[in-house]
């Protein structure tokens, strides 16, 4: 019987290193070895501790594939379905990031005490005692829930062996402890090969694995960015620690759309699922303020709706002064002689000050409009209408223009709340059920036209 062996390689270039060094001396980068198993003790893998052989894959014409077959399980959750779109997938791995203190063990163990099915929750963070302590705070009933405090792969397989659950949920990914690799828990290799244990596991025997991953400083999921790239879906659970309200979204979704976000309230016993988000935002634009907008900007793959704040006021200096946070001071100067020269606006004599509320940058081109309609509305001293917000960029002819992915946009807004979106007559949008109202425009005319007459 063969022996694991291990070696080092280089993440950039593949070069094999008998042992860990700080530098690949074939392609000169530094920090890229790490280690990885190449050979495995057949008797140890999670196979030989199961009964039974698994079923071996051979081609199957893609014709004959029955998808009706596919079931789901529903996690009786709402909007942790909906974010998976439509229940967990059997034999599917999904990865729950956050940040320490967000919620996640809250909400794994909240859905594994409500489950119907036969669910093991692996912790390597917390004492049966602090486990216990937390499910009764937050709903006591629970006869399908096991506990287990472990965190050596090989032992997980072995308790799962004997208990078959029908779903496992793991917290945390960066507890686990593989034998056949000798660096500390956390580190890369670890991370990597227990991962890789669990999604064996979980395609072989078709049972759907739920890992909690930690978040790192700089916001990714602490660990290889291959950890991302191995599980079916990656989920993040995120929300201000001073605020009640946390969001879960799909990063990743091998089974759904990216586009869905569902929202919670933590409350003293557990999280509680909010249905209506509107009841979030609406207390917060109770009064409506002249010089706001809102608009359905991307950050990164993701829709995020944000404020923009204008202020006009008459120059006092010979020169006007034009300011902007968080946003192009050029693009602001484009964007204001589009208005003098197209809509007729004497902002020439005007200091504008332009501010993106929550410290945040953005670049996507998308928030012209809610530019221009925050600098309008500031101008005229009018606030906009409730719950209207804007998602198109603007042309150096004044014309509104169409912005990339417009549907996601729209069903983020309209899942915040809103209830009408300013959007480009050209944006081709393929959503067929909603309930916000989609107003097209083509020219900045027509926007200044519906918003201000
Ligand atoms: P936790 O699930 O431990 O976070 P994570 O696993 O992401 O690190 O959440 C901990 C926080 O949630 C903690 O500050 C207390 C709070 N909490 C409640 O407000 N209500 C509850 O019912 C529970 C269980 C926790
Ligand atoms: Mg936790």
């Amino acid at each position: 019987m063969a022996k694991t062996k291990t070696a080092f390689f280089c993440q950039n270039c593949g070069t094999q290193y008998p042992k860990w060094v700080g530098q690949c001396t074939a392609c000169k980068e530094w920090n890229t070895i790490v280690e990885e198993v190449v050979q495995k003790e057949e008797k140890s893998s999670w196979k030989a501790t199961m009964n039974g052989t698994p079923k071996r894959a051979s081609p199957v014409n893609i014709s004959d594939i029955d998808t009706d077959k596919e079931i789901r399980y529903d996690i009786l959750d709402h909007e942790f379905n909906r974010v998976l779109g439509g229940g967990l997938v059997p034999g599917s791995l999904v990865l729950l990031g956050g940040e320490p203190g967000i919620g996640k063990s809250t909400l794994l163990l909240q859905i594994a005490l409500r489950l119907p099915y036969k669910t093991l929750y692996v912790s390597g963070e917390e004492s049966m005692k602090q486990i216990k302590m937390r499910a009764e705070r937050i709903q006591p009933n629970s006869a399908n829930c096991f506990v287990l405090t472990e965190t050596k792969t090989q032992q997980i397989f072995k308790q799962i062996s004997e208990i078959n659950p029908d779903i496992v949920v793991i917290d945390s990914i960066q507890t686990l402890h593989s034998d056949y690799i000798e660096s500390s828990a956390g580190s890369i290799s670890q991370i990597r090969e227990s991962t890789a244990e669990l999604i064996k596991f979980a395609k072989e025997t078709n049972t759907p694995v739920i890992l909690v991953g930690h978040i790192t400083k700089d916001g990714t999921i602490a660990g290889p960015k291959i950890l991302e790239h191995m599980v079916d879906t990656v989920l993040q659970f995120e929300g201000d620690r001073n605020y009640m309200y946390r969001i879960l979204r799909a990063l990743k979704n091998r089974f759904g759309s990216t586009a869905e976000l569902g929202i919670y309230e933590m409350q003293g016993d557990g999280l509680r699922e909010v249905s209506n988000p509107s009841e979030i935002l609406i207390s917060k634009y109770d009064e409506a303020l002249s010089g706001t907008a809102i608009v359905a900007t991307l950050e990164g793959m993701r829709p995020l709706l944000i404020e923009i704040q204008a202020l006009v006021s008459s120059a006092v200096y010979g020169t006007p002064q034009r300011t902007a946070t968080g946003f192009n001071a050029k693009r602001l100067n484009m964007l204001l002689a589009v208005l003098e020269k197209r809509a007729g606006f004497k902002l020439g004599a005007k200091d504008v000050f332009l501010n993106i509320t929550g410290g945040i940058t953005v670049d996507d081109p998308a928030i012209d409009l809610g530019v221009v309609a925050a600098v309008l509305s500031s101008n005229a001293d009018i606030p906009l209408e409730k719950g209207v917000c804007f998602a198109a960029e603007i042309g150096l002819a004044g014309e509104v223009r169409p912005v990339r992915r417009i549907d996601q946009r729209i069903l983020e807004a309209e899942k915040l709340g809103f209830t009408r979106i300013f959007v480009s007559k050209n944006n081709k949008i393929a959503l067929k059920n909603h309930s916000i109202l989609i107003s097209k425009v083509s020219k900045i005319e027509d926007v200044i036209r519906e918003l201000f007459d």
